[in-house]
């Protein structure tokens, strides 16, 4: 064992000797947004005069509930007020409708002297069920980042179980980077999990990551086959009726026709061209 070892062991053990001999003990206390907690001493001197009990959150202490025989129970902290009430008889106090400020270390005066026990409160915001996000990685068409933007613990898995590490994602939460396996079945999930519960995400299935852009191809060959085919139907009404009202001679009918077409495929040709531009640069 090195000095340094040796000597941090002999400290850690001295504190908590010490700990233990003053009976100091601080039960550690887990709620949720909006439940109740009571605290309580286990002991309780039967001759109390008064009951203090405040909530200390670093250098900050606040009165939470006070009671005294001539003046009876005082609530000085609006934040206090409505949600605390205390059992003069057995020292209990009870705070309901909790919110995240309400976390801290409780501690009680009885007859103005304070108690050992103190009572840790953790008040934790309500899990969310995680939705994943999904992000293209654009130099690798067979890998996308996966990203779940919580503030608490998270754990990715994927579909035999097996938990991923993930990395960090600013400004919060985690990504991880899934490549292609080649198996649509395969499946990843983001847990958020706190001292309470956890919460798991929908699975991601990798079929829904690895789209082929078949879609937009489809979309861009069908339409333009369809508007041709819609402006030549019109066309042969059309020329049919001027030619009636006008008697065009067949060549100047053809020329017509000809390019008539010809400025429609134009047309249509550039338009293609910027969608696809504005579809590329989308991907
Ligand atoms: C406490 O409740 C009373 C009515 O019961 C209300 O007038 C008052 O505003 C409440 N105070 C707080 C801090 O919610
Ligand atoms: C506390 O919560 C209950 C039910 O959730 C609600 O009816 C009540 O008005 C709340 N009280 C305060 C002081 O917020
Ligand atoms: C799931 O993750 C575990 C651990 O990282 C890995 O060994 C396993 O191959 C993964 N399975 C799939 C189907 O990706
Ligand atoms: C989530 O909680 C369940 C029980 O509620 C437990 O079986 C499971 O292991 C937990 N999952 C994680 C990832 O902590």
């Amino acid at each position: 064992m090195s000095p340094l070892k040796y000597w941090m062991t002999v400290i850690c053990t001295l504190f908590i000797a010490i700990g233990a001999a003053s009976g100091q003990e601080v039960k550690n206390v887990f709620v949720e947004v909006g439940g109740r907690v009571s605290f309580q001493p286990t002991s309780i001197n039967p001759y109390v005069s008064s009951i203090l009990w405040k909530q200390r959150d670093g250098e900050s202490v606040v009165k939470a509930i006070e009671w005294d025989a001539e003046d009876g129970v005082f609530i000085p902290n609006k934040n206090f007020n409505n949600i605390t009430t205390l059992n003069k008889e057995t020292g209990q106090i009870t705070i309901t409708n909790l919110t995240v400020e309400r976390s801290g270390l409780y501690t009680i005066d009885i007859n103005h002297k304070e108690e050992e026990q103190r009572f840790k409160l953790e008040v934790l915001p309500l899990l969310p069920k995680p939705v994943i996000k999904l992000e293209k990685i654009k130099v690798n068409p067979d890998a996308v980042y996966l990203i779940c933007e919580y503030s608490e613990t998270i754990i990715w898995k994927n579909s035999t179980g097996g938990t991923l590490k993930g990395s960090p994602h600013s400004p919060k939460g985690e990504l991880i980077t899934v490549e292609k396996q080649g198996n649509p079945d395969v499946f990843y999930t983001c847990t958020l999990e706190n001292a309470l519960r956890n919460s798991t995400s929908d699975p991601v299935y990798e079929r829904d990551l690895f789209k082929e852009s078949g879609l937009w191809w489809t979309a861009f060959i069908i339409i333009p086959i369809l508007i041709l085919v819609l402006f030549v139907l019109l066309y042969k009404v059309w020329s049919r009726f001027h030619r009636k009202k006008y008697n065009v001679t067949s060549k100047e009918g053809f020329l017509l026709k000809f390019t008539i077409i010809s400025n429609v495929l134009s047309v249509l040709s550039s338009r293609l061209l910027r969608l696809h531009q504005t579809a590329s640069s989308l991907t």
